[in-house]
């Protein structure tokens, strides 16, 4: 169904943010593996992180909904994941479906991996080739994309791998796989990315080390650690948070807080990159949670300019690109993305998707391979237009968010697929004073 998002005066309040995809996914994930009874809070109750929740039931754990994002996993311990008697169904979610391709590569099971149009056209070889040398089999589609067959088995070889794409997705597949595997499995990453598995795992009880060399990092895992079954606190979502701290920016009159957040520089790319466009972020330290930091942060409008990004920032802020875009339409002077080719393999091709939300709203954008190149409208996005989402969450959420601040109202083809990550973003959006209709 169609939605449209009208132009309004302010966007302000409070909210407390949507608990974190990535490590929603990772606490279901190990509390499935783990010996004993977890009990995890704050889950982000999205359809990709419920999908992995019924992914893990398939292949033997417990898995029970307690309350409002309260869960309580059972994991399946030392007697490891029985073969499913269902296909593995995840919905959209990459996440969800390269990490457990490690996790399933390490037990004597075989599992059919499946997943909506847009996931089923995603490249797994990334996972299935490096699964493949420590031992794995499988039998994908063409291009190796799902539907596909893993068949794994016990004495998984341990590697020492680098991987060709700055992939968190990657890297933690191969470290799940390792966690199984005979021997001490290494990932080289050149550059960082999001370190969450590394943080949970380790919650979890396993030794995972990890030694940065300035950019780079290599991890560590040993093979044949048991986990055993945790409290966990599911941080706020930066990701999520960000289209929401974009509404105030680009807004009139903005300002709003956004409680509980995560704070890790694997993550915060978006909300520097915001800074360097002149944007009024605040921050302010309270707490802990799932081995991460917690900040409340606050946002208000600002006069933007266009900049180009560092490209170091870009793994950071790898899923902020289309709510970037937005930031960068607002802004006056041009603002350049280079180096993130990888957008052209998520939930859509990020990047075509991007340059056409802008264009149909009347954004002055250039296409390039491996990002974009916006000239900024100074406060004055004409809008009007229809944005095709290609069943892409993040596309469908920019797109509204830039609908509060246009001259016109903008439109999405379609807004189902906003519950995979964010399931009341409508109802916080209108919250904040976002004019959102259905039609
Ligand atoms: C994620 C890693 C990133 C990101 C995705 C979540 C994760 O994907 O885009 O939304 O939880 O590990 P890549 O590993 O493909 O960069």
């Amino acid at each position: 169904m169609m939605w449209t998002s009208h132009p309004v005066a302010q966007i302000t309040g409070t909210l407390r943010a949507p608990g974190d995809k990535s490590c929603s996914h990772r606490a279901l994930i190990l509390g499935g593996l783990a010996a004993g009874t977890s009990e995890i809070s704050g889950l982000l109750e999205g359809e990709d992180v419920l999908n992995t929740g019924r992914v893990m039931v398939a292949l033997g754990a417990k898995v029970e909904r307690v309350g409002d994002g309260a869960w309580r996993v059972t994991g399946v311990g030392p007697a490891g994941l029985k073969t499913p008697n269902v296909d593995l169904d995840f919905g959209n979610s990459g996440t969800g479906s390269r990490l457990m391709m490690g996790v399933v590569a390490g037990y004597p099971i075989e599992a059919r991996f499946i997943g909506d149009a847009s996931l089923s056209g995603r490249p797994m070889g990334r996972v299935l080739d490096p699964l493949a040398e420590m031992g794995a089999r499988f039998e994908a589609s063409d291009g190796k994309t799902m539907p596909l067959i893993l068949t794994g088995k016990n004495d998984l070889q341990a590697i020492d791998y680098e991987p060709p794409h700055a992939s968190a997705q990657v890297k933690s597949c191969i470290l799940l796989a390792g966690l199984n595997a005979d021997g001490e499995t290494k990932v080289r990453e050149k550059r960082l990315t999001r370190d969450h598995s590394e943080r949970m795992l380790r919650g979890f009880g396993a030794e995972v080390v990890s030694k940065r060399d300035g950019a780079a990092n290599v991890v560590t895992i040993r093979g044949g650690q048991s986990l055993s079954a945790q409290e966990t606190v599911v941080p706020g979502d930066p990701s999520s948070a960000a289209f929401l701290a974009a509404a105030a920016m680009i807004s009139g009159r903005g300002g709003i807080v956004v409680e509980g957040m995560m704070s890790n520089d694997t993550r915060d790319g978006f909300y520097r990159a915001a800074a360097l466009m002149g944007a009024h972020v605040g921050a302010e330290d309270v707490g802990d949670a799932a081995g991460e930091r917690l900040i409340d942060m606050s946002f208000e409008s600002a006069d933007l300019k266009g900049t180009e990004i560092p490209i170091e920032l870009v793994p950071s802020m790898i899923d902020e690109f289309p709510i970037l875009a937005v930031l960068a339409a607002q802004a006056s002077g041009v603002t350049v993305v280079k180096g993130a080719e990888e957008l052209r393999v998520k939930e859509s091709d990020r990047i075509a998707a991007v340059v056409n939300m802008l264009r149909v709203n009347g954004v002055e954008v250039e296409e390039t391979q491996d990002g974009f190149i916006v000239q900024g409208c100074a406060g004055a996005i004409p809008g009007g237009g229809l944005v095709e989402t290609h069943h892409d969450h993040r596309i469908a959420m920019s797109a509204l968010v830039m609908g509060t601040a246009s001259q016109r109202p903008v439109s999405i083809d379609d807004a189902s697929m906003i519950a995979t990550s964010y399931p009341d973003f409508m109802e916080h959006m209108k919250e904040l004073g976002g004019d959102l209709r259905s039609g």
